[in-house]
């Protein structure tokens, strides 16, 4: 199915994203009793140091889902490396760990790297910290690479374990364990557990948790009989769970059935089973007169929009057939419909406010594709993605605020649950931020680059959440002295989303219009983040004519003698002109961009405004595709017109390349 209509049936059952991809998301996690009994397990061997530990399942199960969740769950002091490949040779392999765990690149010999890693193994001891290797898909390893593992098992004090070795598989892992040549491996496994298939009851919870993290709110979409239909036919695997629920959806969203019964469920099970039934496939369809034939279920898409476009062009087609179409043809048609009707409707440019006396140059960017969508799709499992910016949700966190870096108090902070860099900074998403982090600190480094504003297009992009986990990662760097300033004197929201508005005080807008307000009289300090923060303040009249006034640019240049990094929160790009004099006190601009809903056209005329020499980088946000770091890059390395014909860019964390490289067919 194209990607654009991916989402089709999203609108209809007010979902924020797909419940049921077939990815082993951790946020998806259902935690069955077995799910939940293993996970302990595997994080309890892993604190004991168990050496070898065994987790098995049939295909399907949850167990590489599990993983990702006891890879959240174990903390800093953990060095982990994720082997999936593990149809490599023993070498192949050991340079695989070897990279994946930072150790060292192209030592050539096995001796070598073997050394290399004791060495590593040995320092991490030293500091207290453990090392755990994961191998997924442990059924493939043939019996020679997996003796060779045993022998890892060997780096080990007197009295502890110095690698901890998780293998991962099919119910045949077991099997293959029992081989005589393997008996000395089975001796040494000091933990065992097993994911079953969901009982009845289960299989319901499972649905039903999916749909909530999807953000429905009705639970019971897919209706009691449909939901035992499932479990008989998936047998409690969620992997065809999934696929089936996935298929109803889409069944259900073709016939504009607001409820998934059971008559749906024999559908998607008949078609997943057979493709499209005799009776709902069209076997040919006359198109330009002459007859053209489905070849697979895929062509329906590929099919669906030919005919839209040719119908909509000058050739003269003949009619589309008339009856019968299948569910999925029905669905696409449906999508493509809706799709079109909302470019019909719904204004490109954002309404937002605009200062009554800022001179406003932008002109209404016109309807374009998303940004995403045409942008390939990489499968790199487990690549950076970027948490979307979640319904806001609050959270108690145990962080204690003090104003001017003194006058703690025992007060909590309420802070936004998905502040990850702040709240779980060894988390999976928190990782994704480091990844922007380290950018920023090269960045820093090599060109000097210090003040860094955060914008995107338009509203609700992840601005702020992009902002604060910024902060938040390059405060994580204990030496790093970090300032997070909301420059968004419009719609300020960095103090509600870091809990501080109980305790409202001055902020920027006072500073800059009061100057005996100094920078220690205004900025909020958080030991407990080595975080400084300098809110947005009083909400002035007229927010462009503040941030003209040349006080920012003494404030900026006070605050660049005392911190390292500063980050400021901003308003939108194209909406409101503020950005245009932001532009003047900043290093540089990181543009968030909403993956697959900013329209390319703004996009480039965001750049236009924040001037593309000083665009740093993109940041795609919420976009929930694989992409590797490198692909990810070139992903985004897309000529943007800046309407002088310069700019070509690198993102969404490179740099603009200064040296004015030219495009290369790879870059896409
Ligand atoms: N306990 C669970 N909670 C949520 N989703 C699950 C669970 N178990 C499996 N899944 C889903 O089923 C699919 C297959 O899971 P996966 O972890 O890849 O299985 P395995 O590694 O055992 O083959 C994935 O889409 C995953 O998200
Ligand atoms: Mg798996």
């Amino acid at each position: 199915m194209a990607p654009e209509d991916a989402d089709m049936y999203l609108n209809f059952y007010a979902l924020t994203e797909k419940p049921f991809n077939p990815t082993p998301d951790p946020k998806f996690l259902y935690m069955s009793p077995a799910h939940r009994e293993a996970l302990a397990q595997l994080s309890y061997g892993v604190q004991e140091r168990r050496g070898f530990m065994l987790l098995t399942g049939k295909v399907g199960t949850g167990k590489t889902t599990l993983l990702h969740a006891l890879r959240k769950r174990l903390t800093s002091q953990t060095a982990i490396s994720f082997v999936f490949n593990t149809t490599l040779p023993f070498d192949g392999i050991l340079e695989y760990i070897l990279e994946d765990l930072g150790i060292a690149k192209g030592l050539e010999s096995r001796a070598q790297r073997l050394i290399a890693l004791q060495h590593f193994l040995v320092d991490r001891e030293r500091a207290g910290e453990n090392t755990v290797l994961i191998f997924d898909e442990a059924q493939n390893l043939d019996a020679a690479t997996l003796e060779q593992i045993r022998l890892l098992s060997n780096f080990e004090t007197p009295t502890d374990k110095l690698l901890q070795i998780l293998l991962v598989g099919q119910p045949e892992l077991r099997a293959k364990l029992s081989l005589p040549e393997l008996q000395q491996l089975k001796q040494r496994i000091g933990l065992r557990c097993q994911i079953p298939p969901l009982a009845p009851e289960e299989v319901r919870q499972y649905i039903r948790r999916r749909l909530r993290i999807a953000g429905s709110h009705d639970l019971g979409l897919f209706s009691d009989a449909a939901v035992d239909r499932l479990t008989e036919y998936s047998g409690g695997i969620p992997r065809v769970i999934n696929m089936v629920c996935d298929h109803s959806l889409v069944f259900g969203y073709a016939d504009q059935k607001r409820r998934i019964d059971r008559p749906i469920v024999n559908q998607a099970i008949e078609y997943l089973e057979e493709g499209a039934s005799p009776s709902s496939q069209p076997k040919a369809v006359k198109l330009n007169g002459s007859r053209v034939r489905l070849l697979s279920r895929w062509s329906f898409g590929t099919l669906a929009v030919a005919l839209a476009d040719e119908r909509a062009g000058p050739c003269p087609v003949s009619a589309p057939p008339p009856a019968p179409m299948s569910k999925f043809f029905e669905a696409l048609e449906q999508a493509q419909q809706e799709k079109a009707a909302r470019r019909r409707t719904v204004p490109a440019a954002p309404a937002e406010p605009v200062a009554e006396r800022a001179p406003v140059v932008t002109k209404p960017p016109a309807p374009a594709e998303p940004v995403a969508e045409r942008a390939p799709v990489f499968s790199k499992p487990d690549a950076p993605t970027f948490p979307q910016p979640v319904p806001r949700r609050v959270r108690r966190s145990s962080l204690e605020p003090s104003r001017g870096g003194s006058n703690e108090t025992e007060e909590h902070l309420q802070m936004e649950e998905h502040l990850v860099s702040l709240l779980a900074p060894t988390s999976f998403e928190a990782e994704q931020y480091r990844t922007l982090r380290h950018l920023i600190e090269q960045l820093h480094k090599a060109a000097e680059l210090q003040v860094f504003a955060v914008s995107s297009p338009t509203a609700s992009d992840g601005k702020t959440t992009t902002a604060i986990n910024l902060a938040g990662a390059l405060a994580q760097s204990h030496d790093a002295r970090v300032l997070l300033i909301d420059a968004d004197l419009r719609v300020p929201t960095v103090g509600t989303n870091l809990g501080l508005d109980e305790r409202p005080g001055p902020g920027l807008a006072d500073t800059i219009l009061n100057s005996s307000l100094t920078l220690d009289a205004v900025v909020q300090v958080r030991p407990q983040l080595n975080l400084s923060i300098l809110p947005a303040g009083r909400l002035p009249s007229a927010p462009y004519e503040v941030l003209k006034s040349p006080r920012v640019g003494e404030l900026l240049a006070e605050a660049r003698k005392r911190y390292d990094y500063i980050v400021l929160d901003t308003p939108p790009l194209v909406s409101v002109p503020d950005c245009r004099v932001i532009g003047r006190w900043v290093d540089g601009f990181l543009i968030v961009v909403a993956a697959h809903k900013t329209p390319r056209k703004l996009l480039e005329e965001a750049i236009r405004v924040a001037e593309p020499a000083k665009v740093v980088g993109l940041v795609f946000n919420g976009d929930d595709r694989h992409l590797s770091r490198d692909s990810y890059a070139s992903y985004a390395a897309r000529q943007f017109s800046d309407g002088h014909g310069g700019g070509w860019w690198r993102g969404p964390f490179g740099t603009r390349d200064r040296r004015h490289r030219k495009h290369t067919a790879s870059d896409d």
